[in-house]
């Protein structure tokens, strides 16, 4: 039995702050901002939206998207470092919101690798046939835990919200490997007290290394090659980080997910969004070889290597 995407659904809040909006707020510029992030503009939700209401509406719209009705999803997963509140979790306020009656629910704290942990525990329990349907969703609302008067870290984040369904899809398609890892040595690079603090010099250089790696493993435990990718959707932190895993899997520009400049990071709702964008675009088709790779505070990272369609 396979284990892949059967639908997608994202939210992106309506506010737009730009870099100019935050050349007015702190001593930064919108050409450093570019330069070194890739970042335009972000998103950021409005004071009485949370990480719940986010993800929320990117599920509603994944579950219409795969066509299962909200009963008959068995788990609700939730990748967060931004819930509501420490309990109840997102992932219980979702279940009795979507009216998934009959699904265990539980939130996931991997940070920016939040998202590839849900879905490669997603695909353990439905390739043992425990499960059918599993609702995993990245959601953050990482301005709330943004200190603003930072601009080391204030330019970097922006909130949005995630969804996929997971379920059985045909021979030959969905997750075809995975990796999975952390190293906790490195918590001290990245952490939260009251807001996100980061040593980015650190976060950068192991990023480039661990997305590089996790990516070539991928590929080599699913019998495939580089020349056999079709499309890198790595997490979406720094464009410099995501350049240097392009170019280790020796892609052109094309075949890379570029949504950054218009959501900023947005952690684990980072690599959702930019599928269900790429998709739109239709980027990606049937068939296609996907390698998705993320890393995050932990520090943790996780990648897979699917192949595209139902
Ligand atoms: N505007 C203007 N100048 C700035 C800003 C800013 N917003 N931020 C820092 N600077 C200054 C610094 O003070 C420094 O000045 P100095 O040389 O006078 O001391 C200079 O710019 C260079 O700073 P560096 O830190 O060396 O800049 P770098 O090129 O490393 O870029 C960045 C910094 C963008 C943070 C980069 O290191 C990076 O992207 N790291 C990885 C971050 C990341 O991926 N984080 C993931 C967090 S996700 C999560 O788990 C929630």
């Amino acid at each position: 039995m396979s284990a892949g995407i059967i639908g997608i659904g994202k939210y992106s809040p309506d506010r737009i702050v730009t870099n100019k909006d935050l050349e007015k707020m702190m001593d930064t510029s919108d050409e450093w901002i570019r330069t070194r992030t890739g970042i335009e503009e972000r998103r950021i939700a409005a004071d009485d939206i949370d990480t719940s209401d986010m993800a929320c509406e990117a599920a509603k719209e994944a579950l219409h998207d795969a066509g299962v009705l909200p009963e008959e999803i068995d788990l609700v997963m939730v990748a967060t470092v931004t819930p509501d509140q420490p309990f109840p979790t997102v992932s219980c306020i979702l279940q009795d919101r979507l009216g998934c009656r009959n699904a265990a629910a539980m939130d996931l704290s991997a940070a920016c690798a939040g998202f590839m942990y849900g879905m490669i525990t997603a695909k353990q329990f439905i390739e043992t046939g425990s499960y059918k349907n599993i609702l995993v969703v990245g959601t953050e609302k990482l301005s709330k835990i943004t200190d603003w008067s930072d601009r080391n870290t204030a330019v970097l984040f922006g909130d949005g919200a995630g969804a996929v369904v997971i379920g059985t899809v045909s021979e030959g398609r969905g997750i075809l490997s995975f990796e999975l890892g952390a190293d906790g040595s490195g918590g001290k690079f990245l952490y939260q007290d009251q807001y996100i603090r980061m040593n980015g010099r650190e976060v950068f250089k192991f990023a480039v290394r661990k997305m590089g790696d996790a990516s070539e493993n991928v590929i080599e435990k699913a019998g495939l090659t580089k020349e056999d990718v079709d499309f890198l959707i790595p997490h979406q932190a720094n464009i410099r980080i995501m350049e240097a895993s392009r170019e280790r899997l020796e892609l052109p520009d094309e075949k890379m997910s570029k949504t950054i400049q218009k959501y900023g990071n947005t952690s684990s709702a980072s690599i959702p969004l930019s599928l269900y964008d790429d998709l739109k675009a239709g980027k990606i088709k049937d068939d296609d070889v996907v390698v998705m790779v993320g890393f995050g505070g932990g520090l943790t990272w996780g990648a897979i290597a699917l192949k595209w369609g139902k």
